[in-house]
Parts: C-alpha cells; structure tokens; sequence
C-alpha cells in the first residue's frame, strides 16, 4: 500500500504515542502489583512471583482494558484491580508456557525464564500462586465495587483461564504440535489460549459499566477477536520478528511444528485474514466515534507491533 508522506507522520506519531502509553501504564500496575503483594504475608514464592509479573512485558491487556473502560467512561480506579488480575493470569500462564513439559524456552521478556533462574518446581507454584493471587486481587475488600459485580468477574476470570479457557487452549496447542489441523481447528485453539483472556478484559468493562447481556456479549467476543489478532501476529513474529526486541526467542514455532494459521496458509493468505480481522474488529468499534479513539489505536498497535 502507498501511503503519503503525512499519513506516514500521522502513524510515526500514533506509534511514539501508544509506546508511551504502554509504559505508563505497565508502571502502574506493576505499582499496584508490589503494594498488593507487601501487605500481604510474605512467602518463599513471592520472588519468582515478582520475576514472573512485575517488571517486564507490555501489559498490553491493562491498556486494552483501560481503553475499553474510556468507551463508558469508567474511573480508572474502577479498573486496575481487573487489569493487576489479568496481568497475574497472564504472566502465570507464559511461566508455565515456557516449562520443559511444554514449550521449553529458556528466555522471557529478555532474561532467563522463571524455571531458569528458580527451577521448575518453584516455576510450577508460583505459577500457581499468581492464577490465585489474581482471585483475591478481584475479590479484595478493599476494591470499591459491589459483591455482586465482583462474584460475576470472578466467574468469568475463572472461566476464561480454566479448562474452557487459557488451560484447554494450551492443550490443545501442546496436542496439535507435528499434526495437521484445519483452520477452524487452530482458531478455536487459539482463541481458547490467547483469545479468552481479552475476551474477559472486554466482558469486564462492560460489567463494571452495567452494562445489559447484550452489550455484555458484543464486547467480549470483540474482545476475543482482538486476543486472536494478538495471537497471529505473535505468530508472525515468531517468523519475522527480532528475538531482541521480542525478549523470547524466534523462529521456535517451526521446529516445534506448532500448528499456526500461517503454517496453514502461508505467509500472504495469514496476513490477509487478519487484516481482515482487524478491519472487522473495527468496524463494529464505530458506533463508540471518539470514545474508542485509544482501543482504535492499541487494536492497531497489536497488528503493526516488532515486539
Ligand atoms: C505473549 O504475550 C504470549 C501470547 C499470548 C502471544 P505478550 O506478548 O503479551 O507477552 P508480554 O507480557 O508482553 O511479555
Ligand atoms: C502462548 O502462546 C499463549 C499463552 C497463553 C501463554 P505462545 O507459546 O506462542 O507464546 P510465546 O510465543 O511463548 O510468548
Ligand atoms: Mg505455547
Ligand atoms: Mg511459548
Ligand atoms: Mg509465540
């Protein structure tokens, strides 16, 4: 595509832009996620937990749901016990993603992966114990939002990460290695390991929001949609990308023999599924007009991202 030079401005800007925003954010959930954990008991695990969450990674799925929060206007504050929870679910399931018994890398987030510098079986529990840590974040006396709402997030976070979820779709990514599977199949494995994580960060939003069933489901698939587009270019990166500015290794999706949409298909033909991904996500984001101006510009990061 030929774009001209003020649209190649317009983009530069939007880049430097969201790149701040990331960091903003990422420290202030880190912040929380320190607070959180000193005024709890303490623990042998607690390191590992610290290596795993805070410090490191973009915390792309705070700001997804810091921007979604701005499509209903919600106060932050609202917020960022969801986001620290998310974060808590993420970052447990990448320790344990990058364990021998599954993908067995050695590098995360630009240093040695949790196993590594603590060995597996404190990688397994702190693993364990920041998926728990993220219930009682939800759940926390403290957080200023009725019982009723923080039962149905609670349920739903537990839904998204367990078997329905994160736990089933990394199975089955573990299950289809070396095997031929067709589209339909790898977008539901995808969706299940990658996509029902921000399909809860959207889900949550609107209930935070009170918002009606409907508008419940709308957002959350949206939301799911945007973890698939997240995970196809987390796929494209594996193949094109730097290792450097990923922090993880690359090229490790091929000699596995992961079954990818781009293994399928081919480089031109994944690419253009998810453009055109993203060209649907978006349109359904218009009837928000001003409001959705930052989930526009994340949704756009995530397809453009080098890291
Ligand atoms: C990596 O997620 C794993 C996938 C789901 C593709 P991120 O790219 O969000 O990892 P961090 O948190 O920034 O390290
Ligand atoms: C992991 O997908 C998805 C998770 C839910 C952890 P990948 O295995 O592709 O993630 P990376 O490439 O190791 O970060
Ligand atoms: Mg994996
Ligand atoms: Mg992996
Ligand atoms: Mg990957």
């Amino acid at each position: 595509m030929n774009y001209s030079k003020k649209d190649l401005k317009k983009f530069h800007k939007a880049e430097i832009m969201i790149k701040k925003k990331l960091i903003k954010n990422a420290k202030k959930i880190d912040k929380f996620l320190l607070n959180f954990l000193n005024k709890q008991k303490s623990s042998s695990l607690v390191r590992p937990m610290k290596y795993g969450v805070i410090s490191g990674g973009k915390k792309i799925r705070s700001s997804i749901i810091l921007d979604a929060g701005k499509l209903f206007k919600i106060n932050e504050k609202k917020l960022i016990n969801i986001c620290a929870a998310v974060e808590c679910i993420h970052s447990y399931s990448l320790i344990h993603d990058d364990l021998p018994c599954m993908d067995n890398d050695t590098i995360r987030r630009g240093k040695p992966s949790t196993h590594i510098k603590y060995g597996e079986a404190s990688a397994v529990l702190a693993g364990s114990s920041l998926l728990t840590l993220a219930f009682e974040i939800i759940t926390d006396q403290k957080y200023l939002i009725s019982s009723k709402i923080k039962s149905e997030l609670a349920r739903s976070l537990a839904s998204c990460s367990g078997h329905t979820g994160i736990a089933e779709g990394q199975e089955l990514d573990l299950k289809f290695e070396k095997k031929k599977k067709n589209i339909n199949q790898i977008i539901d494995m995808q969706k299940k390991k990658t996509g029902k994580l921000f399909y809860f960060c959207l889900y949550a939003t609107a209930v935070v929001a009170n918002k009606d069933e409907k508008e419940k489901k709308l957002l959350s698939s949206l939301g799911e949609d945007i973890g698939l587009l997240f995970q196809l270019s987390d796929d494209f990166l594996d193949k094109r990308g730097s290792s450097k500015l990923m922090g993880k290794p690359v090229k490790k999706d091929n000699k596995k023999g992961k079954s990818t949409l781009l293994k399928l298909m081919g480089d031109k033909k994944a690419f253009l599924y998810a453009d055109n991904l993203k060209k649907n996500i978006l349109r359904k984001l218009v009837k928000h007009g001003k409001k959705a101006k930052d989930l526009i510009n994340t949704i756009n990061f995530i397809f453009e991202r080098k890291y």
